[in-house]
Parts: C-alpha cells; structure tokens; sequence
C-alpha cells in the first residue's frame, strides 16, 4: 500500500480538500501526506477536513510542516518534496511514494491507478504526462529540455516529456537513491524538479511514463514575470549539472502513447501577452547592457537594443536562443541581478517569438515547433560530442 502526498502553500482549499479525499479513498493507498510550506489558510483547513476524511476511509492524514533541509539556497518546493522523501524513508510500511500537486481540479483516483499498474511492472519511477496548453510549460520546453538536449543528447534526459512534472511515483529504491544524494538535498527551491528527474537518469533507475488525456487543470500565470524566480532556479540547477556525465545505455524507459488533444486546451493561452510585452522595456541597467555587449552575439545585442524602445521579438529565434543558451551555460551568476535579469529578457523575447510566430499558426504547429527544437539540437550536440571523441580517440585505420 502506497502514500500520496501532496506539497502544498495557499491554495484553493475545497480543490486541496477533495483531492486528500480521493486519495485516501483509494485502495492502493495507506496513508496522505500533507506537506505544507506554512501554516496558513489551506494547513487549517486540511487540519479541519482530516478527521472526518480518516473516519470516512479508515486511512492516515498527515500533516507535516516543511523542514529546512538544503540550505544554502531559498526554502522552497524543494524542501517539501525532501521533506515528504524523508517521512517516506522512516516509515518502512509503505513501498511507494507518490506526488501530486495539490492544486489540479482534474485529479482523479485514475492518476494513482495508473501510476500504480506500471510500478506492478518493476519500473522504479512512474511520471505523469499530460497535454498542456501551447503558450505554457516555457520553462519545460526552452530551459530544462533543451538544456537536456545540449548537454546529454545520447541520453534518455531530452525525451522525459515533462522533466518538471511535479506527478510521479517513486519506489522505496528510487527514493533511497534520490535522498541519498547531497545534490538533491540542498535543491530546496523550484530546481528540485530537474534534480530528481537528472538524478534517476543518472542512476539508470527504470522508468515508465503514463499519459492523463484530460490534462493537469490548474491555475496559470499573469505576465511571464511570475515565472522570473522559477525560470532562474530552473536554468541555474541546469547549469550547476552540467559537467556531469549520464550514460547513454537504456535501462527501461516506456511512454505511454499520448490521445487526441482537448480542444479547450488547445485554446487556452497560457499567460498574459499584452502585459508580457512590455517586460522588455523594462528593469535595464548600464551592467546589463555592458554584460549583453560583452558575451552575446550582435544580432541579439541589437534586437533586444531595438525592444526597449518599441516591442519586437522577431530577433528571438530558435537559433538565437540557443546560442545565447551556451552563452548563460558558461557565464551566468545566479544571485546577480543584472544576469538573472537578462536570463530573464533573453527568455521572454524567446517566449514572445515563440507565440506570434508559431501559436497563432495553431496548436499543432505550435507544439510540433517546440518538439523539433529538441529533437534537432540532441542531433545537433550528438553529432558534436561524436565528432569531438573522434579528435580525442582517432579512428587508425589498419596499414596507414
Ligand atoms: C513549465 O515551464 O513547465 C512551468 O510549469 C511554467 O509553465
């Protein structure tokens, strides 16, 4: 018998409610553990649903705070997440752990069925997957994937469909192996995502991927800026990896065939245009200006020279992104504004290009732009490592 837990902060407390409830009903689960980052509004009203909840399905509710475990960065989801390991670890009687956000309105006991029939397979680690809308998961898709794509093409890090995904199961053996790593532990901010995923392919750990046709339904953003802090912590958990080495062997690693897409989903826009448009004007220092004349190429200098004035974003293509993607691999600071801040516009004419060029064609090219960036640059980068162990180890061919 398995434990859910769900990390939580304020939100909204009937969605967080009924989920506990939906999964302590279900018969593959012991016990719910409620992770919160602060006793607020959405802890007491756990607090008040938790009896009625446990005589209702004879199943343990817990709430626990979340404890400072890595500390050298902000207190986080991080945090939550290791916290929830940690319990995990200490209580023997549940084989398996898993994660959901608290927030999705279209949780069902289905997630947790068909998390659980894939690890009734042996697979150490079971990730949900689900469709998104084509202007959201920015950050999944420029940042994290294809930070994945540069780094470790011939490895199995750029196919992982959403490496931010914060739905999946873990086994006893798979939360050993993450706990056990310092690197994981002092992730206590929104890199812990990139962190686990990174960890378990690293360690070769089996993997299955389950698809949830109806899609995570959850709340989305205003401008991009509310995306600033968990773009920086994603892209410098990125970064801090990048020297390391992941196999390219397979250890087991199955995706569930995705559906046919909602159309309301196809619909949705994912965060406020009209507002992300002037984030290119704004916040610019003399230091910004120095560091993007510095380290990046002209014709990126000049286009975002050209949006203080006047909203462009057509300079902010595929390619110029990822050259400027290299560029903050080897130079950013995290914690410096003036590169956080950059990292930020860089991204955001990104996001602007990727919208008005792509998007408005439709959902399907859309998503089949951002599919072929990846696909693409794990060719692109696989071809170069290849060519680069050529130059290391030539090839002698016999009598010559
Ligand atoms: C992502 O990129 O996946 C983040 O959730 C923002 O949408």
């Amino acid at each position: 018998m398995s434990i859910v837990c769900f990390p939580f902060k304020e939100e909204d407390v009937s969605v967080v409610v009924r989920n506990v409830e939906c999964a302590a009903s279900h018969p593959r689960v012991a016990a719910v553990l409620c992770v919160g980052y602060s006793q607020g509004e959405t802890w007491h009203a756990i607090e008040n649903a938790k009896p009625r909840i446990e005589k209702a399905t004879g199943k343990d509710v817990i709430l626990l705070l979340q404890k400072r475990i890595g500390v050298a960065l902000r207190g986080g989801k991080g945090d939550g997440m290791n916290t929830a390991l940690s319990y995990f670890l200490e209580h023997s009687d549940y084989p398996r752990l898993h994660f959901y956000d608290a927030d999705i309105v279209s949780f069902s006991e289905k997630w947790i069925s068909k998390a659980e029939s894939q690890a009734d397979l042996d697979y150490d680690v079971v990730r949900h997957y689900f469709p998104r809308s084509s202007t959201d998961a920015m950050i999944t898709w420029l940042v994290t994937k294809l930070g994945f794509a540069i780094l470790w093409p011939n490895t199995v890090l750029p196919s992982i469909e959403q490496p931010l995904g914060g739905e999946f199961l873990v086994t006893r053996k798979a939360a050993e192996v993450l706990f056990a790593d310092q690197r994981v532990c002092s992730q206590s901010d929104w890199g812990i995502d990139t962190l686990y995923t990174f960890v378990i392919a690293q360690n070769g750990l089996r993997m299955a991927e389950v698809y949830i046709p109806e899609g995570k339904v959850h709340s989305l953003y205003g401008g991009l800026r509310d995306l600033r802090t968990m773009l920086v912590e994603c892209f410098s958990a990125i970064q801090s990896l990048k020297n390391e080495v992941v196999s390219g062997e397979d250890f087991g690693h199955c995706i569930e065939f995705p559906k046919a897409v909602p159309e309301l989903l196809k619909q949705k826009v994912g965060y406020d245009i009209e507002k992300s448009l002037k984030l290119l004007r704004s916040h610019w220092t003399p230091r910004q200006q120095e560091l993007l004349h510095q380290h990046f190429d002209s014709a990126l200098v000049k286009g975002l020279m050209n949006a203080c004035d006047w909203p462009c974003w057509g300079f902010a293509d595929e390619e110029a992104w990822a050259g400027a993607y290299l560029k903050f691999l080897d130079n950013f600071e995290k914690g410096d504004t003036d590169w956080e801040e950059l990292l930020f516009k860089v991204w955001v004419a990104r996001v602007l290009n990727h919208t008005l060029r792509h998007v408005i064609r439709g959902y399907d090219v859309a998503l089949g732009s951002l599919r072929d960036l990846v696909w693409d640059t794990r060719q692109r980068f696989g071809m170069k490592l290849k060519a680069d162990a050529l130059a290391v180890h030539p090839i002698v061919i016999s009598g010559h």
